[in-house]
């Protein structure tokens, strides 16, 4: 069994996503062991109620200065203790004491393909208005290890996505949403689930891939 922590801080459809395929039977090794969210107000929490998963909520609000916030995350990871980390719509930096602790055990989904449009200021809607103004007919969206960089780790599932001419930045993300994240991520983390990822000189690889 897979136990996996969902990080989140806003509407939470890829938990959902990975809810919803958890109980379809599609990912029979996975359990939700606890969603954390850094936002108190996150509609994930209500999705994880919902679903009878428990839930915490780790807020910079709550905290005095930020090493105090990131050292409560660690600790509510170290509690949880999964053998994964998701970063579900996480929009607040890791700490990198998170980060070497769950080295190769962190993995993002973004919603573009690396390496275009990520990176500093690249979350969230952002990230597809930067898409409509550069007027890429291709976008999508990537699962990648989390390293001590922003979206620069491992690049692990990439799913394309089409730019239609009248899209806004909202009719994108849906777009983006529906036909690659909520399918990649699932995916990813049944392939981990089945021992089938592994990081090799900073590339991740798919067994059973034409390995
Ligand atoms: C998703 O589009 C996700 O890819 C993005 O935030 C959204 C969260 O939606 N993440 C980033 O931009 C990370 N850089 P959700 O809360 O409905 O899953």
């Amino acid at each position: 069994m897979l136990n996996i922590a969902v990080l989140v801080s806003g509407g939470g459809t890829n938990l959902q996503a990975i809810i919803d395929r958890i109980r379809e039977g599609s990912l029979p090794d996975v359990k939700i062991t606890c969603v954390i969210s850094n936002n108190h107000g996150a509609g994930a929490l209500e999705r994880a109620e919902r679903a009878g998963i428990p839930s915490r909520v780790v807020s910079a609000r709550d905290f005095a200065d930020r090493e105090l916030f990131h050292r409560a995350l660690a600790d509510a990871l170290d509690e949880v203790a999964p053998d994964l980390v998701v970063l579900a719509g996480f929009l607040a930096t890791i700490p990198p004491e998170v980060i070497r602790a769950f080295s190769g055990r962190i993995i993002n989904i973004h919603p573009s393909l690396i390496p275009s449009f990520c990176g500093k200021g690249y979350y969230g809607l952002h990230v597809h208005e930067g898409v409509l103004k550069r007027g890429v007919r291709v976008t999508g969206a990537t699962v990648h290890f989390v390293d001590e960089g922003v979206d620069t780790g491992p690049i692990l599932l990439q799913k394309a996505v089409e730019v239609q001419q009248d899209d806004t930045p909202e009719i994108l993300q849906k777009r983006v949403m529906e036909q690659a994240e909520w399918i990649i991520l699932p995916k990813a983390i049944g392939l981990i689930a089945q021992g089938r990822v592994q990081i090799r000189d900073g590339r991740a690889l798919i067994l059973g891939n034409g390995e």
